[in-house]
């Protein structure tokens, strides 16, 4: 893959982030979506690649736009796979709650799992834990195998979990062997993320969430040297047939680094919407909007962490 798409995926990020975020704290999650949504559709179009969407905002006859199959970019090489979450997070836009982001992967083509969308089983840890964890162990054997791979004592620990019901269990079983637990509202890519930068005070990250999200965090992940392992949690026979017919035989296997992202590239950007342990939220002043971006490659474990002044009157569309 070309090193120029880590800049050209920032914008499009940026220009999803700047979009929905003026529509933090109205209550409108999917106002704040579809803002993100158009503007991200926008400024893929001004990039030099020939990119397929394999996880987007829905199937061809339930999305407008950025559906799973859309072709994006100019048409040029590179040939690339884009997964995409123009908001992750609608619900926190909704309430200006932490850590919404925009976010956008791109790998060779058929690198990226095309991940249905259903639940899937996570555990995710920062490049410390990498292959001390499994996703099939108890709570307590892998909350004692970070804690002895970071030097920590378990109490020190700080496990992330989506605050749900279906997590009750997970949680009874957390602080039982003596961790600290940060319950969020929504958002486990960044909280995933977060696992990898030790200053966010974010160690494991348990539970399971979205699997589309789940890819997402995975190439993150890849980029900062951490490890998440997945389980596909389809709920019913449907569900079951659909992973059958994206390409998974076993639908229940543990999906591992390779099985999620494949290969050694990868390319991940993320930018806040509202402020976050990592990621700045969008600040506006008259014409200007500020953001906070974060972009990282697989291939050369380069993570930049990049602040823009956009001047909106000079870029109709958010596009310059
Ligand atoms: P949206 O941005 O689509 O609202 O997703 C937010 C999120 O919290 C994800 O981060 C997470 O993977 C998923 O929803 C969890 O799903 P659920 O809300 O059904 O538990």
């Amino acid at each position: 893959m070309e090193r120029s798409l880590t800049m050209e995926i920032v914008r499009v990020t940026e220009a999803a982030a700047i979009a929905s975020a003026r529509w933090m704290g109205f209550g409108k999650k999917d106002e704040a979506d579809s803002a993100a949504t158009e503007a991200m559709r926008t400024v893929f179009d001004t990039i030099p690649m020939r990119g397929t969407v394999v996880i987007g905002e829905g199937e061809m006859d339930e999305a407008p736009m950025l559906y799973i199959g859309e072709r994006l970019g100019l048409g040029y090489l590179p040939e690339v796979d884009v997964a995409v979450d123009p908001l992750e997070g609608t619900n926190i836009v909704a309430k200006g709650l932490w850590n919404a982001i925009s976010v956008v992967a791109v790998a060779n083509r058929g690198c990226l799992l095309h991940a249905p969308d259903m639940y899937m089983d996570k555990i995710a840890v920062g490049p410390k834990a990498v292959g001390k964890v499994d996703i099939d162990a108890p709570v307590e054997d892998n909350l004692k195998a970070v804690a002895k791979a970071s030097g920590k004592d378990i109490e020190d620990l700080v496990a992330v979990v989506l605050d749900r019901p279906r997590h009750a269990k997970l949680i009874e079983e957390i602080r039982k062997a003596g961790a600290r637990i940060k319950l969020i509202p929504d958002g486990d890519v960044a909280a995933a993320i977060h696992t990898a930068f030790p200053d966010t005070g974010v160690d494991i990250l348990f539970g399971s969430g979205g699997a589309p999200e789940g890819v997402l965090a995975a190439v993150a992940l890849k980029c900062l040297g951490g490890e998440i392992q997945g389980r596909l949690l389809p709920e019913d026979e449907e569900q079951f047939n659909r992973c059958v017919s994206m390409g998974l035989k076993d639908p229940n296997k543990v999906l591992r680094m390779e099985d999620l992202v494949k290969g050694d590239d990868a390319i991940f950007a993320a930018t806040g919407v509202t402020d976050g342990e990592l990621l700045k939220g969008v600040r506006y002043q008259g014409n200007l909007a500020k953001t906070h971006s974060v972009v990282m490659r697989a291939k050369t474990g380069t993570v930049r962490f990049m602040e823009g002044t956009h001047r909106l009157e000079k870029k109709p569309n958010l596009i310059l």
